[in-house]
């Protein structure tokens, strides 16, 4: 088993997995330029090849990675196995999830546990699953935005650890309030990773202790 917290001392490496256009890994790795940030953007993994998210952690000179999913058809684990060994090989402490479109499974969960976060567009525990944006406008509500929670098990159950809302405007379309959720997402995932990279937010139990 993998060492329990990250350190809050050094730098805390980070391994960020990604599947498409990466915006918010870049809102990471341009708030991890400042030098009393806590965390490192090490890594940067696609499961998907030549994505633009990969290219542009390139550009932050970040060493990328990618792990073909389809090339392990429908072994989940033994995709999972691969990335695990990817992260280990370059000494990632945190797991970051941004915009990483696989489920996980338990495998990797567990073996990440505490040290895996994630950003949903929504507010948990509101609108889990996909298509979040469409959710709010269906159900009518006046309130939106977005959260940053620990990984576990169970789609989107994780503790929250912080999240941000916007107002649904009227004449909102699933583009302008997704784009409006998009900027706070920018904002509240640097600050909700120095939380857990700097050791004040861990989950503890099953919840959010913060110290
Ligand atoms: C974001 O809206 C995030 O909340 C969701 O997927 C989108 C990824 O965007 N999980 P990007 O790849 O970070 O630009």
């Amino acid at each position: 088993m993998l060492d329990e917290q990250p350190r809050s001392a050094a730098r805390t490496r980070v391994g960020v997995l990604i599947s498409g256009r990466g915006s918010n890994m870049v809102s990471l790795a341009e708030a991890a330029r400042a030098a009393d940030y806590p965390a490192e953007i090490a890594l940067v993994v696609s499961n998907i090849p030549d994505v633009v998210g990969l290219e542009r952690a390139r550009g932050f000179g970040i060493a990328t990675a990618t792990v073909d999913h389809r090339a392990f058809g429908k072994d989940r684990e033994a995709f999972e196995r691969a990335v695990d060994a990817v992260l280990r090989e370059n000494r990632i402490e945190l797991v970051v999830l941004a915009g990483f479109m696989r489920i996980l499974t338990p495998w990797f969960v567990q073996r990440w546990e505490g040290r895996m976060i994630n950003i949903h567009p929504s507010l948990l525990p509101l609108f889990k699953g996909t298509h979040t944006h469409r959710q709010a406008l269906e159900a009518g509500v006046t309130e939106h935005g977005c959260s940053v929670h620990f990984v576990v098990p169970e789609l989107d159950a994780g503790p929250v650890i912080l999240q941000a809302k916007v107002p649904v405007l009227p004449g909102d379309d699933e583009e302008t309030l997704a784009q409006r959720v998009l900027v706070e997402e920018h904002k509240l995932y640097p600050a909700a990773l120095a939380e857990v990279a700097s050791g004040r937010a861990k989950l503890v139990g099953g919840v959010v202790e913060r110290g």
